[in-house]
Parts: C-alpha cells; structure tokens; sequence
C-alpha cells in the first residue's frame, strides 16, 4: 500500500505523513529533504541556485543516508530548496530514488508535492493537505522562533507569511510537476484541525480509500 501526501509548506503533511506511517508501519520519506538537501548543497559550497547543471549533479550524487533532518529545516534551506526544485532536470536525477522508496514490498508513505501526481500516480490513498496561508505562517513562525531562528515580533511574522506566499506561488507555479490536487485525492483542510483531529480525518479518508 501506498500513501501518498502532498500539500503546500506548513500544512500539517509532515506530521500526518509520519503519524500514518506509524500506524500502519510503513516506511516514510519526506521528499522535501530531497530538494533542502540539494539546496543546502548549492548555498554551503556558493553555488547560484539558478545553476541546473550542478543542482543536476548535486541531486545525482544525494545520499539518502547523509540528510540531516534537523539541519535541513532551516528557513534559508527551504527557500533554496523550492528555487532547485523548479529545475526540470533535478526533479528527474531524483525521481528514480523516490519511486524506488515507493515501490518497496508492504508499501510505504510519501510526502511532497507531486507525489499522487508524479511519483506514485498509483498510489492507493490520495491525500491533498492544506491550511489558509496565514495558519501556515504561524505554525512555520512558531516553530522558527521555538528553535531560536527568529525574534518573537509581528514584523518577523510578517516576514515568514511573505515566505509562504512566495513559496506557494513558486511551488504551484513552476512547469515541472506543480503543486495540484491530483485527481482522486482527498483535500483536508487543517486550518482549525488540532493534529488529533486532523490526523483523525487523514486515517479516515486513507481506510475509506482502502474499502
Ligand atoms: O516540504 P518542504 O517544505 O520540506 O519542501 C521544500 C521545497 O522542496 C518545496 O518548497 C518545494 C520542493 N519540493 C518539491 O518540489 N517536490 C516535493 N515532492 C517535495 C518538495
């Protein structure tokens, strides 16, 4: 069985992604450390990020096994993640990796933003998870002031929704494997969902798929 998740930044995807890959005992990748990991890459070693050909190689030579989660979920990184992911050819050197992930015996859980699209058109559960972009923002601006990335103010706030909403429109804008609800997929709202409710919903629409 597959389990596919996409959705914008700060939807909620990552923690209902893993929550369901618990429940069923699944193995889970969150396809975002893919493209932080090249764009990370890119900035440690001053590499343009508009340079295809060796975020290319970069994503040709990525190791599952060196990504450090904890170190790709700075805010820089995902800026420059969403800017390497909009390269045709980036997206294609990490392809194989992703379906391969996918294709394991017993399934698996993937999340992302072309993963009912492009990675496992044939997943069998569809899930489409998104929130208001202010909602977003908050949880997002929590979370980098929690970790000390950033000053408890409404400016920095500010900041962060601008982010969102500049992401957003890179990530659903770009030719290659846009953010889109794939046909079949169930949407789930998370805006005024707690993670118990929402999670609640995600294990609902994924049973009901199952049936
Ligand atoms: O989910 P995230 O914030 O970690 O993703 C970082 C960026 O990577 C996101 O802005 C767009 C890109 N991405 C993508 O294009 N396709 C995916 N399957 C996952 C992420």
């Amino acid at each position: 069985m597959i389990i596919a998740i996409d959705g914008p930044a700060a939807s909620g995807k990552g923690t209902l992604a893993r929550r369901l890959a618990a429940h069923y005992r699944l193995p889970h990748l969150d396809t975002g450390l893919l493209y932080r990991g090249v764009g990370r890459i890119m900035l440690d070693r001053g590499f343009p990020l508009d340079n295809v050909e060796i975020a290319q190689a970069i994503a040709e030579n990525l190791d599952l096994a060196d990504l450090d989660a904890e170190k790709l979920r700075t805010r820089d990184t995902g800026e420059a993640a969403s800017v390497v992911a909009a390269h045709g050819p980036v997206r294609q050197a990490l392809l194989a990796l992703q379906r391969t992930f996918a294709s394991q015996t017993g399934g698996a859980v993937l999340d992302g933003r072309d993963i009912a699209t492009v990675i496992a058109p044939d997943a069998e559960a569809k899930l489409f998870i998104t929130a208001s972009p202010e909602e977003r923002a908050r949880r997002r601006f929590r979370e980098l002031v929690g970790r000390g990335e950033l000053a408890d103010t409404a400016d920095s706030y500010q900041a962060v929704l601008a982010d969102i909403a500049k992401r957003d429109a890179r990530d659903s804008g770009r030719a290659d494997a846009p953010l889109i609800v794939a046909p079949g997929a169930v949407v789930i709202d998370t805006t005024d969902l707690a993670i118990e409710p929402a999670f609640a919903a995600a294990l609902a629409a994924v049973e009901a798929a199952l049936r």
